[in-house]
């Protein structure tokens, strides 16, 4: 079968190669399926680069997400049950950018007939990590203020709308002026623009004042950290949280401690595989039937930039971090 491969850790568009590999055979507690598609997600290339919070054993395939068929099962009463169902695949051991993935059935999730393609190919990584950041840990009362940073992501995105359903305000930072208008349209109320490489940080700081007058932000998530991050700290109001989930400006935080003392400030460092390991089974149905409802409202909808066969890796990485690119990119897997 195919499968995209490295063999060393590196700039996505130069290591990852097309290989044809022995297809895996699914063990007892596991299933075999034949992904669909899978997206190019920001954590797959900070894995792809050797940035990951765990590295994996070389060479290695990528692709922490996507949708496939359950072909067939190593046995079991739940792999009778999965056999022939769509189901995500969340794939953190073997990789999913592969025309077939032997994993633990415990990994994959029925999906609902009623999503799209698109819609079961980005079922849960930026969804669950937009719902879970506000509505399970920060918990945002309605009415209140969430100070976001590269809100034009599709997580960011999801957090606009998410604020829109649930009745909080959000004041979405981005980095560039072309990202304003789109995120207007979309229901954004405050757009912000700050650019740590040519802006001061008073323009921050003017801007939030302007929205807000003397009140300063009790809620804030940030996937950029560097210098982005720690002038978000220097807003933030009387014991107030951030929440710290990427790290795209791969730049350590700068500020002073009496900074976050001053207010009595918290920040907390966000990975959706741990916050997830930690949920009961109820829970985690309880989860999936919530990101379900919310994608087919449009609420925790993923806009779909492009799609690329597995032998136009190189085109399909590089679009992935193409500024001003259209939406995710998508991986065909047929
Ligand atoms: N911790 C977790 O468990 C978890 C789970 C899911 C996602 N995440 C993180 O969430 C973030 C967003 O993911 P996504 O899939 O929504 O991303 P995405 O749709 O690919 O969008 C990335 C966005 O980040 C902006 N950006 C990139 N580098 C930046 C920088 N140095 N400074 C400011 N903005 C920058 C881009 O702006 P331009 O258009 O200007 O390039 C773009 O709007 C990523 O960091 C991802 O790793 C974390």
């Amino acid at each position: 079968m195919r499968a995209i491969r490295f063999e060393q850790f590196g700039e996505p568009a130069e290591v990852l190669k097309l290989c044809e590999i022995e297809e895996p055979v699914a063990r007892h507690g596991e299933v075999l399926v034949r992904m669909q598609a899978s997206p190019v997600n920001p954590s797959d290339l900070l894995n792809i680069r050797g940035n990951y919070a765990k590295r994996p054993d070389l060479p290695a395939t990528p692709g922490f997400e996507g949708v496939g068929i359950v072909e067939s099962s190593g046995g079991g009463w739940h792999g009778a049950f999965l056999k022939g169902r769509r189901v995500i695949v969340l794939n953190r051991h073997t990789g999913n950018w592969a025309e077939k993935v032997a994993i633990s059935n415990q990994f994959v999730i029925p999906v609902s007939s009623k999503l799209t393609l698109d819609e079961s190919a980005t079922f849960f990584v930026n969804p669950a990590t937009a719902y879970i950041l506000v509505r399970q840990i920060l918990r945002i009362p309605k009415n209140q203020w969430l100070l976001q940073t590269a809100a034009a992501s599709a997580v960011g995105k999801m957090v606009i709308r998410l604020g829109n359903y649930y009745g909080f305000h959000t004041l979405n930072v981005v980095r560039r002026h072309d990202q304003v208008e789109h995120l207007k349209k979309m229901g954004a109320r405050h757009v912000i623009v700050f650019n740590v490489k040519h802006d001061n940080e008073r323009i921050l700081i003017d801007q939030i004042r302007k929205i807000l007058g003397n009140a300063r932000p009790q809620y804030a998530i940030d996937p950029v950290g560097g210098q982005t991050a720690s002038s978000i700290v220097k807003l933030m109001g009387e014991r107030a949280k951030l929440i710290l989930y990427g790290s795209l400006d791969n730049a350590p935080l700068d500020f002073l401690a009496r900074e976050l003392i001053r207010n009595g400030g918290s920040i907390e460092g966000f990975w959706l595989a741990h916050q997830v390991e930690a949920l009961s089974l109820t829970a985690k149905i309880n989860l999936v039937l919530i990101l379900t409802k919310l994608i087919r409202k449009g609420v925790l909808q993923t806009e779909i930039g492009a799609w690329f066969p597995l032998d136009q890796i190189a085109q399909a990485v590089t679009e992935a971090e193409k500024t001003g690119k259209k939406g995710k990119v998508l991986l065909s897997i047929q």
